[in-house]
């Protein structure tokens, strides 16, 4: 694995997962078909929980699925060198990840019908959560302390570039019919409620007994135990499990046992600036 790097089109990704290429042909090639469901998040947002809801409401709340096949079979980063092919051959209606910038987003999506859920998370934790990954993916490189992690957040040259960028950009979206958002907050504070929620946006009627088994089936507890989704069979090589796990603690507001009062001050203040042309409260400003 290396830790080089390359910017196409203002955000950085790294040469072992991503190529130009694949990226052209995200942004030119690729078919959006007008069942697709598209599972948008920044890195550490959510995307596997949010993934594995999306997998099992498809199912009907049956685990059969999401117990038997890896989470990056059922649902590929479609713009990873290993997911574009594996995300056009899905069955539909297709449920494809992407950490993808809006502006580098499928063109032909802008002529569909299909529809996008984006999950957004606190940015301290987000940076928190960030910061014990990149001990173990070795992609990343591993930040020499909490402090570069969190002055990396704001020079933009993240994997994905900004994370203000990235909101900034799918918020654009906010309004559409096909376009849905959500906090990783408002999941964790009542992940019924949300499910419900993304099923009347997909348009799917479920029962009782269904959504209770999709929240059951995607509860931090069940998640870390399934094979399936938490990584562990990813290779040492590529995901270190001796320092680490996807599945880390799965709460909200950890940032307060890493941010000093100083950082979090700051971080406050740099985030009015950077996001003052937006005018929507998120749940986590509550
Ligand atoms: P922590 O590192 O804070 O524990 P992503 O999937 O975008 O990489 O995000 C990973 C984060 O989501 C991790 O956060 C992980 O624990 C959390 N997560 C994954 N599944 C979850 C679930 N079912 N419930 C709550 N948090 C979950």
């Amino acid at each position: 694995m290396s830790f080089d790097n390359f910017t196409y089109k203002g955000a950085t990704f790294c040469v072992s997962v991503h190529s130009e290429e694949i990226l052209k042909k995200v942004e030119d090639e690729f078919q959006v078909l007008d069942d697709d469901i598209f599972n948008i998040t920044y890195p550490k947002s959510g995307t596997h929980w949010m993934s594995e809801i999306l997998n099992l409401i498809k199912q009907n709340g049956d685990p059969t699925f999401v117990n038997s096949i890896p989470m990056w079979s059922r649902s590929p980063w479609y713009e990873t060198i290993a997911g574009y092919d594996e995300a056009e051959k899905l069955t539909s209606p297709r449920i494809i990840s992407s950490h993808i910038p809006y502006h580098i987003f499928s063109k032909s999506f802008f002529k569909s019908k299909a529809k996008v859920v984006y999950t957004m998370r606190n940015p301290k934790d987000v940076i928190v959560s960030m910061f014990y990954f990149s001990k173990i993916l070795k992609i990343f490189k591993e930040p020499e302390s909490f402090e570069a992690q969190l002055e990396n957040f704001f020079k933009s040259n993240g994997m994905y570039g900004s994370w203000f960028d990235h909101v900034k950009g799918w918020m654009q979206m906010a309004g559409k019919d096909n376009f849905f958002y959500i906090t990783y907050e408002e999941l964790q504070q009542d992940l019924r409620g949300s499910v419900v929620r993304i099923c009347k946006f997909l348009g799917k009627e479920l029962n009782d007994e269904e959504i209770n088994s999709v929240v059951k089936y995607s509860s931090f507890k069940v998640m870390k135990e399934n094979k399936m989704s938490n990584l562990t069979q990813i290779p040492d090589d590529v995901l270190d499990k001796s320092k680490g796990t996807l599945m880390r603690k799965g709460v909200s507001g950890d940032w307060k046992n890493h941010f000093t009062v100083a950082q979090s001050e700051k971080f406050d203040k740099d985030y009015q600036e950077n996001m003052k042309d937006l005018n929507i409260k998120f749940f986590w400003q509550e």
